[in-house]
């Protein structure tokens, strides 16, 4: 038998990327589909992640930009870095598509947007938010380098862009890495 696998591209993304972005983020992130993986926000909220106005904004500013993992020409992964002051950039949106989790196309992401910090803005720390309820991706930023400062902030209720929250108790927990 002829078996032939293809390894995950990792580039920058495109406008032309969006849709099929967006409806990767949506699935990782929110409802039924999210929850065929092993972490997810569909117990906390409903409503959107993002939208295609915003992927946009971030696409074409550039101080930002999304990595996308692409198979056979499928987006099955990606996340954002943007630059922040003094030598700090900021991780956010890391996605897999929930049938493709747990086989480390999370870590090569991460690792590609440190690398991607470092090279586009000359960062030298990179900061990221987390749910405070999500302790299992805590735990899973921490075996990657990442250490909680502390510090808190608040989720932005009432903003549907981001969502509709399913609890009062939200808040986001900062942590960084120096790379
Ligand atoms: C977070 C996310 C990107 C990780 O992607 P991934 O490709 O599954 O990650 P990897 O394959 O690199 O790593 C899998 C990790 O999950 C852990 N894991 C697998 N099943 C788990 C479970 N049921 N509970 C806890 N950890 C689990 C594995 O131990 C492994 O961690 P380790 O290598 O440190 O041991 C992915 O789950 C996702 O898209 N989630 C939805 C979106 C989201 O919440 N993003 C983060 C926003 S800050």
């Amino acid at each position: 038998m002829n078996v032939t696998s293809s390894l995950p591209t990792i580039r920058p993304a495109t406008p032309a990327d969006i849709p099929a972005l967006h409806a990767l983020i949506e699935s990782a992130y929110r409802g039924d589909s999210a929850r065929r993986g092993w972490t997810h926000e569909a117990d906390l909220l409903d409503g959107q992640r993002t939208d295609a106005a915003l992927l946009r904004e971030i696409i074409v500013d550039p101080d930002q930009r999304i990595l996308v993992a692409v198979d056979d020409a499928a987006v099955i992964g990606c996340v954002q870095i943007a630059r922040k002051e003094l030598g700090k950039s900021y991780l956010g949106l890391l996605s897999v598509d929930p049938l493709r989790q747990a086989t480390g196309l999370g870590k090569q992401l991460i690792t590609a947007a440190e690398h991607a910090a470092a090279s586009y803005f000359d960062a030298q720390l990179i900061e990221l938010t987390v749910i405070k309820q999500r302790s299992e991706l805590i735990d899973y930023y921490g075996r990657r380098g990442y250490s909680l400062t502390g510090e808190e902030r608040p989720f932005p209720f009432g903003d549907e862009q981001f969502g509709l929250p399913r609890t009062s108790q939200l808040v986001f927990v900062v942590l960084e890495k120096n790379l």
